[in-house]
């Protein structure tokens, strides 16, 4: 039985005390840990930078756990190095941002970190069609970028289910992850339709439940899917 990782994003942690957060969350039960990069440019809000992913290495090395790193930024190619210095495990580019993105993908691979594509909702799936077999994970971006605590845009299901389908037609073993407007509500809806990775902000650093608990109401969701 397929076993749906999930993939806190630090966007909403209270990062004050950003090391405890994470470590909750990784004792809880997540698998990855979603750092969202954005510029100020190719989306309207400005976040982390490498010195975070750094920070969060020794943890995650620890305990286990994987840096998924979201690059919402324009020029990507200019930080691959950096993000992969400071310890990254995947690195997610845009496919929007990058107009060589086959070469974008080898040398992420060549710095020894897994490349993801990602896709704004509008983009159609057709434009990851040949990279498909180059990478580690796609990920469909459920609200548009910038912020945490979107509302999930309903016509996404149908478009994890097509990827799903696509990535089964050629034997991908690459990571549907899914990212925006992720609750334990709609988990296993998403995860039904093909989805591998669950990326949650505000569903699991949000509200007035703990983080443990916020990650235990995504596993019962899950488990009433695939049972
Ligand atoms: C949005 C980010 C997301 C965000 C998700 O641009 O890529 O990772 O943190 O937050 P929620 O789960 O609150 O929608
Ligand atoms: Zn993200």
């Amino acid at each position: 039985m397929r076993r749906v990782k999930l993939a806190p994003s630090i966007l909403s942690a209270d990062f004050s005390r950003l090391g405890e957060q994470v470590e909750e969350s990784i004792e809880a039960g997540a698998e990855y840990i979603h750092i969202d990069v954005m510029d100020g440019h190719f989306v309207p809000n400005i976040t982390i930078g490498p010195l975070i992913v750094e920070a969060l290495r020794p943890l995650a090395t620890e305990r286990k756990a994987v840096l998924d790193v979201h690059l919402m930024i324009e020029n990507p190619d200019l930080y691959l190095a950096d993000f992969a210095q400071a310890g990254a495990d995947i690195l997610t580019v845009h496919i929007e941002t990058c107009p060589h993105l086959h070469r974008t993908v080898q040398v992420i691979r060549e710095l020894g970190v897994k490349p993801g594509v990602t896709l704004n909702p509008a983009t159609q799936l057709a434009t990851v069609e040949e990279i498909l077999p180059d990478i580690d994970m796609v990920l469909v971006m459920s609200v548009n970028p910038g912020f945490g605590g979107q509302s999930y845009i309903p016509g996404s299901t149908e478009k994890i289910r097509r990827l799903r389908r696509m990535l089964d037609a050629i034997g991908s073993t690459a990571e549907l992850e899914v990212d925006g407007g992720v609750k334990a509500h709609n988990a296993a809806e998403i995860a039904a339709a093909g989805a591998d990775v669950l990326v949650a902000g505000s569903a699991i650093f949000g509200g007035t439940q703990s983080i443990a608990e916020n990650v235990a109401a995504f596993r019962d969701a899950l488990a009433r899917e695939t049972t």
